[in-house]
């Protein structure tokens, strides 16, 4: 048994893969402190099945994905799911996944770093996983680290645990000690959810209890670990759930073919069976399920396929079809638990990307509900999420899109974060339920139209928004440009930092967090008033470039014209006309931007203004003129 061909024999490789495939398979996680012995546990796992080939069998499976010899059903490419996709994304995760294979079943092993910090890493190895083992000292018994743990296994939806009281040998194969320990983890995994929590007392390093049951401990009458990974029931859930499919592309070869084709994320289907397009509501029955080696009576969950159907209705990329009978959420709100994942910290309205299936949506968190203290449960407030910090979120997208419950369906449930600028994935979450408001709050249709309004006043309405540090001289050069609309008789607004700190948001400081909010509020204010017709002038320090190009798309279109002081910060410091400066060198003024708060500035400015060549005046006026056309000339 286990005999591996050499994996450069392709056809006997591919022949004993396909003999692999019929075995049922078994994704577990191992997780555990730093000195738990899980590297141990791990090679004694693999030396005593005799299989040690994860290497080879990593750069085949690339090699067989990328140049298609031996077809895309070569099961170890599983080891490389999510991990290339995170890779793809720009972020390092230290997760290694390790195949072995007994008579009885295949194993994927995910072992992560054991470090309070490698939250993210666990959670990357866990969402694939069906079962996690939980190493303990048997001479320390449960640490924080095993509570953390314990609770990250079951917010990622693992419903089997095991939990391996390790090191047995070095408190002489206690019987009370293994006991304890158990009986501690039982109380306190109680409320966690798992169907299945078995605990074995064993030692990785002489091999106790490991493979096969340990004679030198005759009072335990439980299986071996590996006798219990080989027989654990873990019904596959994926199959449970009701049907749901991401439709990844249309393909029609020709007018008489019309095939969506996709993964089938959870269920099954026939045909003959009814299908909704999550979004539109529209139904259809399914004609027929094709796949390259023919037609199915039957496809299940995990398998690649292209359905027809029988009616002629719309459906394009990235819809989800789903059973008529249980249908997903539609809504663009939901409340999630998010792991957040990147050094930079999560802000409260900043824009990010959220990739949900083959959906990608821009989102921003509106909430943080609490943070989450793995160690005690205990609920915190929080104003930002910092690396590896868990918090209860509501999200908010740009619009709606169909999603399960986490708890219900780990394949439609699951979200990442992507940083729009750097394209690293920067948070991973798990969504709880749509927020009712979503679907109760609705559009009130608007008879006088923005453009009507725009009409009426004969212009056409823009943001002109003025960015740079300061002092800079955004304001003056606003005001002046105001000055001047209003002498053209252009219908205006001028909306300035220091005066609407005042009321609007007279509650925000100036902490990052504060900052995205402050223009997140003013874009929204910006954008109201460019609806109503008006040339609204915004004159924000607005630091951020994330926050900027949030409102730029917000507004939309040419109607937003970014217009950016550049004045040094020397010069803004020389001037110091409001005395800012003196006291944040003089560090009692806190988060002063360009001092101990960054300016962001901009790449690619409609305007560039340099205030060291050019006067107010003659900035205002070519301002006036790139907005309004040289028509104006003999006006100003
Ligand atoms: S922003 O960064 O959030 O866009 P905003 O334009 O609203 O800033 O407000 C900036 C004004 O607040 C400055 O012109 C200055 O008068 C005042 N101010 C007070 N404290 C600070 C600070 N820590 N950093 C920057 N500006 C500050």
């Amino acid at each position: 048994m286990n005999a591996v061909p050499l994996v450069d024999d392709p056809k006997a490789f591919a022949a004993y893969l396909a003999a692999q495939e019929r075995k049922g398979l078994l994704r577990f996680l191992t997780c555990g402190s730093v000195d738990d012995g899980k590297s141990t546990l791990i090679g004694r796992l693999l030396m005593d099945t005799k299989l040690v080939f994860e290497d080879h069998l990593t750069s085949l499976a690339r090699d067989s994905r990328k140049f298609g010899t031996t077809g895309e059903d070569v099961d170890p490419a599983l080891l490389l799911d999510g991990l290339e996709a995170e890779r793809e994304q720009g972020i390092t995760i230290d997760v290694a996944y390790r195949f072995f294979t007994t008579e009885k079943r295949k194993f994927i092993v995910a072992d992560t770093p054991g470090h309070e910090q490698y939250t993210r890493n666990m959670a990357t190895g866990a969402s694939t996983s069906d079962l996690a083992v939980l190493l303990v000292d048997a001479r320390t018994g449960l640490v924080a680290q095993t509570r953390r743990h314990a609770f990250l296994v079951s917010l990622l939806g693992i419903r089997h645990v095991v939990l391996a009281v390790n090191k047995i040998d070095l408190v002489d194969f206690s019987r009370d000690v293994f006991e304890r320990i158990r009986d501690d983890f039982a109380t306190f995994a109680q409320d966690l959810g798992f169907e299945s929590l078995v605990a074995v007392p064993l030692s990785a390093r002489w091999g106790d209890n490991v493979t096969t049951r340990s004679p030198r401990m005759p009072w335990y009458d439980g299986p071996s670990l590996l006798d219990h990974l080989e027989t654990v029931e873990v019904a596959e859930r994926a199959l449970r759930g009701p049907f749901r499919m991401a439709v990844q592309w249309v393909n029609r070869p020709d007018l008489d073919f019309r095939g969506f084709a996709g993964t089938i994320a959870s269920g099954v289907v026939r045909p003959g069976d009814r299908v909704v397009v999550a979004k539109s509501g529209k139904i259809g029955t399914v004609a027929r399920i094709v796949t390259a080696d023919g037609d199915l009576d039957e496809g299940r969950a995990g398998e690649a396929v292209t359905l027809t159907l029988a009616e002629e209705i719309d459906i394009s990329r990235g819809d989800l079809l789903a059973a008529v009978e249980a249908r997903p959420t539609v809504a663009d709100q939901f409340a999630a638990h998010l792991v957040w994942m990147a050094e930079e910290p999560m802000l409260p309205g900043r824009s990010y990307l959220l990739k949900c299936g083959t959906r990608t949506v821009p989102a921003t968190i509106t909430d943080i509900r609490h943070k989450i203290d793995v160690g005690s449960f205990e609920h915190l407030a929080a104003k930002d999420l910092k690396l590896n910090e868990i918090a209860v979120v509501n999200v908010g997208l740009a619009e709606a899109i169909a999603f399960d419950p986490y708890a219900e369906n780990r394949e439609t449930g699951a979200f990442v974060l992507i940083d729009r600028f750097s394209n690293a994935t920067v948070g991973a979450g798990m969504i709880d339920f749509g927020l009712r408001r979503a679907t109760n709050v609705h559009w009130q249709a608007i008879d006088v139209t923005p453009a009507a309004r725009a009409g009426q006043k004969s212009q056409t309405p823009a943001v002109l928004w003025f960015t740079g540090l300061s002092g800079s001289g955004k304001s003056t050069i606003a005001n002046i440009v105001e000055k001047k609309l209003f002498a053209l008789g252009r219908h205006s607004f001028l909306l300035d930092g220091d005066n609407v700190r005042h009321g609007l948001n007279r509650d925000l400081g100036f902490t990052d967090a504060d900052r995205v909010e402050n223009i997140r509020r003013v874009g929204e204010v910006a954008k109201l008033m460019v609806d109503a017709g008006l040339i609204v002038l915004v004159s924000f320090i607005s630091p951020f470039r994330a926050e900027r190009q949030m409102v730029r798309e917000l507004i939309g279109g040419e109607a937003f014209v970014e217009i950016f002081v550049d004045t040094p910060l020397a010069t803004c410091e020389a001037r110091d006309t409001k005395g800012l400066y003196a006291k944040a060198r003089a560090g009692t003024l806190k988060h002063f931007t360009g001092i101990d708060s960054p300016y962001e500035a901009p790449v690619d400015p409609e305007i560039r203004i340099d205030t060291a060549t050019e006067t107010s005046e003659e900035a205002a006026d070519r301002v006036i003129r790139q907005i309004l056309g040289d028509a104006v000339d003999w006006v100003i």
